[in-house]
């Protein structure tokens, strides 16, 4: 078994988190992670109250009277809880109540207080340095460092943080300013050499989002997971394209990684011209989306999914991720001459 500070502070069995995944990452999935040893975390996103609702329930129901209710979270999207936080609130005062609360993309701060007070852990994910002091003033326990890999939301491309120098640059800063602060590394992690690497790197431990999308327990299409399971690391691209469509309004620090389709291509370069008329692309979208034709609709990936060949069981993936990585940390003294 591999122990860090993470698996020690939380109590779980590999150093792995699920990253909440805003409708794609349900209570099945959290509950999953959580009953495989690692820490789950249910994807509120965009803090929708009835979906929240929903999956919540899901994963208390999978996890009653068992251990693994002490590894289960959930995740916002911080600049959303700006304009309506009620489903944090909701989800704060569950009798499962999150031991973890993860908020991404916005500050944290004005949510630490109520979030501490309920008796969670607060998680912040962050994609710049500039944010991983203020994410210590808010009291985060655990600071994730995500990468311009990483599936869905992240640093807008021109700006985004390699995961390989952003990770020891955080970890030095935190060794220097915030030791008891932990860290993990998040974006194009999908097998135990990823784990081990950020491990090497100073990370305790590695968010995973891409790798466990694509599982059987992940609420996207099936045909969708497949699709990710054929497609190479170059057939991916971060723009703001997708939110356009969408009609998703993202400050302009953010854009979103997802595999680079028919339609994604046909505005990649134009996206001025998209956002001043985007009728007839949403349109097409939205057609798209209805019919499961991933040419036009999003099928949310990171570069990961690259190392993604097939859609099994989240607890599967992770111990296969766990073993890989213990051996390679264990093979790793080969590497020195006597
Ligand atoms: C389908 C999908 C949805 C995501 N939704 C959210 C979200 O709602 N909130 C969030 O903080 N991060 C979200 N992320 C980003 C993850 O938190 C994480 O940083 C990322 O998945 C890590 O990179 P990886 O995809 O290469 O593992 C999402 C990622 C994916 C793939």
């Amino acid at each position: 078994m591999i122990h860090t500070r993470l698996t020690e502070r939380l109590g779980l069995e590999m150093p792995i988190m699920l990253a909440p995944m805003a409708l794609a990452g349900g209570g099945e999935l959290a509950a999953a992670c959580a009953t495989a040893g690692a820490f789950g975390l249910v994807g509120g996103g965009y803090g929708d109250l009835d979906w929240t609702w929903r999956e919540w329930d899901i994963a208390a129901q999978r996890l009653a009277n068992t251990a693994a209710a002490q590894h289960i979270g959930c995740g916002f999207i911080t600049w959303k809880l700006d304009q309506d936080a009620s489903a944090l609130d909701w989800v704060l005062d569950q009798p499962m109540l999150p031991k973890a609360v993860f908020l991404s993309f916005g500050d944290p701060r004005p949510y630490a207080e109520r979030i501490r007070a309920a008796g969670a852990r607060l998680i912040c994910q962050v994609q710049f340095m500039a944010q991983v002091p203020q994410a210590v003033e808010a009291g985060a326990e655990i600071i994730v460092a995500q990468g311009g890999a990483a599936g869905g939301h992240g640093a807008a491309a021109a700006s985004a943080r390699s995961t390989m120098v952003f990770v020891p640059e955080a970890a030095d800063w935190l060794a220097a300013n915030a030791p008891d602060v932990l860290l993990l590394g998040a974006g194009g992690i999908a097998d135990g050499r990823g784990l081990s690497a950020l491990l090497m790197l100073g990370a305790d431990g590695a968010l995973l989002g891409s790798r466990l999308w694509a599982t059987r327990e992940g609420l996207a299409p099936l045909a969708a997971k497949e699709l990710a399971a054929r497609t190479d690391g170059d057939g991916t691209a971060r723009s703001p394209i997708f939110d356009i469509l969408r009609r998703k309004d993202w400050p302009a620090e953010y854009d979103f990684r997802a595999l680079r389709n028919a339609l994604h291509r046909e505005w990649e370069g134009r996206e001025a011209e998209l956002r001043a008329d985007p009728g007839a692309a949403r349109a097409a979208f939205e057609a798209a989306a209805a019919a499961g034709d991933f040419t036009g609709a999003n099928v949310t990936v990171g570069e990961a999914t690259s190392l993604i060949h097939d859609v099994p069981g989240a607890g599967e993936v992770l111990r296969r991720i766990a073993d890989e990585a213990e051996f390679r940390l264990g093979g790793a003294r080969t590497l020195l001459k006597p």
